[in-house]
């Protein structure tokens, strides 16, 4: 795994030389920028906590996270006989799944892991024979993960020019992949191809993933960086501040509408009024094409994460009635190109998308 010694930060860790069996380490990025807290586990359930609560987050690291997660399972499962690993692994598949809803990545990694478990177990391979199956498989998924977002960044780093500012929301950086970030992996081939580029992060409420995590991360590889509230945004395009818009998605259909964090659609919304191209950088692993239009699942956080700052601090009436969905959708009109590893996808959306993720 020698492609891992080229990142700087690493948000998951497949540990494997250890005497007790392998095991899953991750950085915690709840507690960033304040405490940088690696944690641990042998357990299926405890990674599918550690999804849920947010500890791992972002469409591609969540993707990761699962695969690895099937792969504790199939270790540790204790199963004597194929059936009995089979089965242990469709339960892990329904718990990791069930951790959130609207990140593509995460549903694709686990169809990716079981099927090739099913293959595996088709062919008549015993207990050892698919563990090892469903390990190298989670394993293939990350490094993919952090060459495809090389190649995007490379791929994406054509758009910019020498001098730009680019506003980004959320975060779609190393802390959101396996290592390198789509978005922020576009910023990042930009500058390793000696481009000056300034960064604009807002800092996305309500739980401040842009100024706790994207501003920690550009800070680190010095890139600038500037930090604004969410309710900046207009004000800093209607001055000419920003030159483009660069944002992740979670999950983006057959004809092009793009979910990504709350308050992506404002911010696509507002560089249309203002003439400034909106793209979003996403994997192959993102698309769901078996669904069209703005039919994604969108999921719902708990009211507290408005109510409060970070749990912290109470910042309005205690039992005020709350809406917090955690992420829109961005119709595809709203949207200038869609950066993938396979090449960059422009209108039409419906024929493009399928062209260019077909290799065509
Ligand atoms: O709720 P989060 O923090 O998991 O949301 C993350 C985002 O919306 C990212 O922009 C998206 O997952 C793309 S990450 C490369």
């Amino acid at each position: 795994m020698e492609i891992l010694e080229k990142l700087r930060i690493r948000p998951l860790e497949w540990v494997e030389d250890d005497p007790e069996g392998p095991r899953l380490r991750w950085l915690d990025t709840r507690l960033l920028p304040w405490e940088e807290v690696y944690r641990e586990t042998r357990d299926y359930r405890r990674v599918a906590e550690a999804i849920k609560a947010m500890e791992i987050r972002g469409a591609p690291a969540i993707g990761v996270a699962a695969a690895y997660g099937l792969a504790l399972a199939a270790f540790y499962s204790g199963a004597r006989e194929p059936g009995a690993l089979w089965r242990v692994l469709q339960e892990a598949e329904k718990l990791l799944a069930s951790t959130r809803p609207t990140a593509y990545n995460l549903f694709w990694a686990l169809r990716r892991v079981m099927n090739r478990a099913r293959a595996s177990l088709e062919k008549g391979e015993d207990v050892d024979g698919i563990i090892r199956t469903v390990i190298d498989e989670a394993k293939k998924i990350h490094i993919e993960d952090i060459r495809t977002n090389m190649e995007l960044g490379r791929i994406g780093a054509k758009l910019i020019d020498d001098g730009d500012t680019i506003l980004t929301h959320c975060n779609a950086g190393a802390l959101a992949t396996a290592g390198y970030g789509t978005a922020e992996g576009i910023m990042r081939a930009a500058v390793e191809e000696g481009k000056r580029i300034r960064v604009i992060a807002t800092e996305t409420r309500p739980l401040l993933q842009g100024a706790r995590l994207t501003v920690w991360e550009l800070m680190k590889e010095g890139i600038e960086v500037r930090l604004i509230t969410d309710n900046m945004v207009g004000y800093v395009m209607y001055r000419g501040l920003v030159d483009k818009v660069i944002v992740g998605a979670d999950r983006i259909t057959a004809d092009g509408y793009v979910a990504n964090k709350i308050g992506t659609y404002m911010i696509a919304a507002l560089a249309y009024r203002h003439r400034i191209p909106f793209y979003v950088a996403a994997p192959s692993s993102t698309f769901d094409l078996s669904i069209e239009g703005d039919n994604i699942p969108i999921e719902e956080r708990d009211p507290d994460e408005v109510r409060t700052v970070l749990g912290k601090v109470l910042i309005t009436v205690k039992d005020v009635e709350v809406y917090n969905p955690a992420f829109d959708i961005t119709p595809p009109e709203l949207v200038t190109a869609i950066v993938t590893e396979k090449g960059i996808i422009t209108p039409p959306y419906r024929e493009n998308i399928a062209r260019v993720l077909r290799g065509g």
